[in-house]
Formats: C-alpha cells, sequence, structure tokens
C-alpha cells in the first residue's frame, strides 16, 4: 500500500524496520533477564504497531498495558497540551515497566507520561522508542532503547499518522504535511 500519491519518500522498509524490532527485543530480553514481572506500557495510538512486533520480539514473560494520549490533535505540530483520553487499567506500584512510544519528537509528551508515572511507584521506568527526532526537541527525555534517530521530516505508517490515515502503512516514509 502507498502512503499517499508517489510523492513520499521511503525511510525505512517494513524488513529494515523488522531487523531493528528484532535486535531492540533482544537488547531488552537480555537487560531484563530473569525478570518476571515485566510491563510493556503500549502509548496509543501511534504505538499499536511497533509494540504488537516488540513483544514478540522480547523472549520474558511479560504483561501488556495501553495509555492513551493526545498531543497532536489534528495538526502536525505538537500543541504541548497532552491529554491522556485512556488511562491504565491496573496499578504499576513495584512493577518494572516499559513505556513504548513510536516516536519522540519535542519530547513533551513522553517528559508528561514519565512524570506521571513515576508518581504511581513502579520499581523502574525505562522508555523504548522506534523513532527519534532531536531537531525538534523541547523536552530532553532518556531513551533507553532507540530504534532511529531521524531528521526533522513527517514520518508516517507503521502506526504513525497523519489526520489518523496511513497507520496500516507497513513500511515508514516521509510525506509533505505541509498543507
Ligand atoms: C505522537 C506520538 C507521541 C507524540 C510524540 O502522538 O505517538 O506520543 O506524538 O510527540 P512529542 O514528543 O512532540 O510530544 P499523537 O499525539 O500524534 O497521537 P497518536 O499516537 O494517537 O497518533
Amino acid at each position: 500500500m502507498s502512503a499517499r500519491d508517489g510523492t513520499e519518500k521511503m525511510l525505512f522498509t517494513a524488513e529494515q524496520i523488522a531487523a531493528r524490532v528484532r535486535e531492540l527485543g533482544a537488547e531488552i530480553s537480555r537487560d531484563h533477564a530473569g525478570s518476571d514481572s515485566l510491563v510493556v506500557l503500549c502509548v496509543l495510538k501511534g504505538s499499536f504497531v511497533f509494540c504488537a512486533d516488540l513483544c514478540r520480539a522480547i523472549d520474558l514473560p511479560l504483561r501488556v498495558e495501553f495509555l492513551a494520549v493526545q498531543s497532536y490533535g489534528s495538526s502536525t505540530k505538537s500543541s504541548g497540551d497532552v491529554q491522556i483520553t485512556q488511562d491504565l487499567t491496573r496499578p504499576i506500584e513495584g512493577e518494572h515497566v516499559l513505556i513504548v512510544e513510536d516516536i519522540v519528537d519535542t519530547g513533551l509528551t513522553l517528559s508528561f507520561l514519565l512524570g506521571l508515572l513515576k508518581t504511581r511507584n513502579p520499581k523502574s521506568l525505562e522508555v523504548c522508542a522506534l523513532l527519534h527526532k532531536p531537531a525538534r526537541k523541547k523536552r530532553h527525555v532518556d531513551i533507553d532503547y532507540l530504534g532511529f534517530t531521524i531528521e526533522d521530516e513527517f514520518v508516517v505508517g507503521y502506526g504513525l499518522d497523519h489526520g489518523q490515515k496511513y497507520r496500516n502503512v507497513p513500511d515508514l516514509v516521509v510525506i509533505d504535511a505541509s498543507d
């Protein structure tokens, strides 16, 4: 499936993404070997594809939780106004929590989430992000596991959207989102 109309640029193919996700899964499995309380926290909506693949690349007992945030609305620019639109259904107190994000852009969403989740007393709190766009950083956040660093371009596919479209595109592609 094509992202748009032929003007898009391929960033990472589905095969390249799969290879990187396998590496991340292996790294997380090694680092958490012996742990039986890993909570993989999928930040909806954008992370749903990445998280589904990452979970299957982690060779450990784990549970998956979902939390939905919205920071962009229908715009392509971060408003900085982060809202929880769906909260966790179970406590994370005393658990090792791995936040899974599709992209860290300004860092505002993750910074907000880390602050919120720390108040719930997890045993540890780590971040795995598929993409990092340092050019637009407003808040520094530590990313423990990172897939790819990218330029300041608008990326869709593999869960990432533009106006809620293109999440089902298997590759990561750059589109002109200046409209
Ligand atoms: C995207 C992405 C991150 C956030 C990153 O979510 O999934 O959560 O933006 O941007 P930031 O670092 O500038 O805060 P979005 O609000 O687009 O919602 P979605 O995941 O439902 O697509």
